[in-house]
């Protein structure tokens, strides 16, 4: 096999919120391909960034209270642990907000200018005239012209699918600053897409640049026509200058593709590798972008004319993938399925994920399904009962009774061949990023490992002496079996495959590894390579995940939560003192069965065990949403004994004086189970 050279990228995020799991497909995606290359032994570098410019980012900073260096230092930071958190080996992650971005993207756009591709002319925009801001569509706005309906964006009406311009809503507002725009003119520049026309048509319909479906997609933008592409926006903007102009910014999405060439420049600086090798026009490396199916525009039309345009070369392929859904539905913050990265990491391991979005990723823009439920028995039933079990299972033989020593000679030299063999249809599978296909047969060859073993029956055999050698083999022939296996997966599970590594006593795995068995060899003690995903831990993390949606305001006829205040009494504080009230954190949350409205609440406040309450909320919470909720209890209320069982405490609840809504009491976040609140 002849080694390649081959660039991949991942769409650079946007640096102005948290990533979340959705962001996580398209960088496992791309690195296990990357990484399978890499155990090809091609040289295969990894390229990815923040998107660190534009209005939102800009804004975000203001609300903030800091400048926008500074907020995109912070996620800079926060996504460097994220993407190690999640395995993602980038060999470098940039930011589009860089000297060599800049750089870059104004060379590219001078050779533009040269060409003739850039015009100007004037553009009339709604401005904040509070803010001094041109307002992009989705800050305006305003009356639908078409069907009347309240509080429509500035682009399009989500009653009646009217698509209009911001300037004709009725009573248009800046949702910035609460005040109508205005109309002004300002001068833009355009890049004129239509000169690529002809390339374009060819470039997008060549077999193997894009994928069919995008493809196809595309033949209908061609028949609307290409528009010219307004690049500049005016000051106030959070981005690199025009060249030759004072208060003219490139738009975020000029700059943003321009990103992947400025990563890859940086690590070539720090590696001493030769930039133009893989970006000069007849570069004869590969240049693969891995992208959403939201992006497809930027990345198969403005961005391979630019590239052509300012002479360099052009993609070998756009790997555009499709959405994640959560549930079968979109993430929602409400029901805790809008999972950050950084939540996921704080409950679950990395290699669920990745080997879950493996099982279910192939080369098609269709989205994929995250259930959670599924996802759960599928990991524990693949991974651990499949997989890992195998080694667990002969590890112990082989260590209590040969000394970590492997025989000499497989037992089953048949049944190895089937495993070696499986390698070229497990590799096109890779290679192709049928992924979810790669996974099937490598279950597949795991299942016969299984049934070997079963068969086989090597705790039986060991009761008696004579024997004993046969189980060396056995234990050999699963170990290897195993082995190859490892050696499969180490694409979507490169830490557990090193510690396999670490386990076999030999050099990080290649592809070809998985050809030769392992003999006569002295391994390691095997060490548990995955804990099973416990159900709890699911419920846990989505609570976690949960971010209430902001109460809709009440209509005129408001309940007065204050009513009685008028005609209370006072206490004194020594009488307020006497109530021991403490941050309980509720570890359980269960239904009483046979009482209408009780909940059973277990609450850690720090004590050896939990205490035990009885709490006659069953109408308003579900338990499960309850669990791993801070909240505040009455700790030295009597203990009563109730017909359920000893209740030995209270959970303060906010309530409307009707009752008909209660409110869980939560401390801000950082108190700690057994504070004192007072
Ligand atoms: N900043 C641009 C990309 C510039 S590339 C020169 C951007 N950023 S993003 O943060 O919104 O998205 C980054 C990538 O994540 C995109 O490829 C996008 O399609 C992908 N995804 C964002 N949400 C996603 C899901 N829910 N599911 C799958 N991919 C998702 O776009
Ligand atoms: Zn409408």
């Amino acid at each position: 096999m002849k080694p390649r050279s081959i660039l991949v990228t991942t769409a650079l995020p946007y640096a102005n919120g948290d990533l979340h799991l959705g962001h996580m497909v398209e960088q496992i995606q791309a690195d296990i391909w990357v990484r399978f290359l890499k155990m090809q032994g091609h040289t295969c570098y990894f390229v990815s960034g923040d998107d660190a410019h534009g209005t939102a980012i800009m804004l975000l900073a203001e609300k903030r209270g800091i400048t926008p260096e500074a907020l995109i230092d912070g996620f800079h930071q926060q996504r460097l642990t994220e993407f190690a958190g999640f395995q993602i080996g980038v060999d470098h992650y940039h930011t589009t907000h860089s000297r060599e971005n800049q750089l870059l993207a104004n060379l590219i756009y001078e050779r533009l200018v040269a060409k003739g591709d850039i015009t100007t002319r004037s553009v009339k925009q709604a401005f904040d005239p509070v803010k001094k801001l041109f307002l992009a569509d989705r800050f305006i706005k305003g009356t639908c012209p078409q069907c009347k309906a309240l509080d429509q964006y500035g682009d399009n009406c989500e009653q009646c699918s009217a698509t209009y311009s911001a300037l004709e809503l009725i009573a248009p507002v800046s949702v910035l600053s609460g005040v109508s725009p205005i109309e002004k003119e300002s001068l833009h520049y355009f890049f004129e897409l239509a000169h690529y026309k002809t390339f374009l048509q060819e470039w997008t319909q060549t077999p193997g640049h894009l994928q069919r479906a995008i493809a196809n997609k595309l033949q209908e933008w061609f028949n609307v026509g290409l528009k010219a592409w307004d690049i500049s926006r005016d000051a106030p903007y959070f981005g690199f200058l025009i060249p030759g102009t004072t208060d003219k910014y490139f738009y975020v999405w000029l700059d943003a593709p321009i990103g992947y060439m400025a990563a890859f420049k940086h690590l070539c600086a720090q590696q001493h590798l030769n930039f133009d090798a893989y970006w000069h026009k007849d570069a004869t490396t590969e240049l693969y972008h891995f992208i959403g199916k939201d992006i497809v525009n930027f990345h198969t039309l403005f961005w391979p004319a630019m590239l052509t345009g300012a002479d360099f070369r052009t993609p070998t392929a756009i790997f555009t993938h499709g959405y994640l859904t959560v549930n079968h539905a979109k993430m929602s913050k409400s029901r805790g399925t809008f999972i950050t990265a950084n939540t996921y990491l704080n409950y679950c391991q990395p290699e669920y994920l990745r080997y879950y979005f493996a099982a279910k990723l192939n080369a098609s823009v269709e989205d994929i399904d995250l259930n959670l439920e599924d996802f759960r028995v599928r990991v524990n039933a693949d991974l651990i009962g499949k997989v890992i079990n195998i080694a667990s299972r002969a590890a112990s033989f082989i260590h209590k009774q040969f000394a970590n020593r492997l025989s000499e000679q497989l037992d089953d030299v048949g049944l190895f061949h089937t495993f070696t063999s499986a390698s070229h249809d497990i590799a096109h599978a890779y290679e192709t990023r049928d992924y979810s296909k790669a996974m099937r047969l490598i279950m597949e060859l795991a299942d016969s490992a299984n049934h070997y073993v079963d068969a086989q029956k090597p705790w039986a055999l060991m009761k008696d002496p004579v024997h004993c050698h046969r189980v060396q083999g056995i234990c050999t022939q699963a170990l290897n079996l195993f082995r190859v296996l490892m050696i499969y997966l180490a694409p979507v599970l490169p830490e557990i495959a090193k510690k396999v590594t670490a386990f076999f006593n030999v050099q990080a795995f290649t592809w070809q590894d998985s050809q030769v068995p392992l003999l006569n060899h002295t391994i390691n003690s095997y060490q548990p390579l995955l804990q099973r995903l416990e159900e709890a831990t699911i419920t846990l993390m989505q609570n976690d995940a949960i971010i209430p949606v902001e109460p809709v305001k009440p209509a005129a006829a408001t309940i007065n939560a204050t009513d009685d205040l008028a005609t209370m009494e006072f206490i004194s504080i020594d009488d307020f003192m006497k109530v021991d009230l403490r941050i309980a954190k509720i570890v359980s949350a269960e239904e009483v069965p046979d009482a209408a409205k009780l909940i059973k609440l277990q609450l850690d406040i720090g004590e050896e065990r939990p205490r035990q309450v009885f709490a006659g909320i069953k109408a308003h919470f579900n338990p499960l949403d309850l669990i791993g909720k801070y909240t505040v209890m009455v700790a030295n209320l009597a203990p009563r004994k109730m017909r359920f069982g000893l209740s030995e405490g209270m959970v303060i609840i906010a309530s409307k004086p009707d009752g008909a809504q209660l409110y869980l009491i939560e401390p801000q976040v950082g108190a700690e189970v057994g504070m004192k609140v007072k």
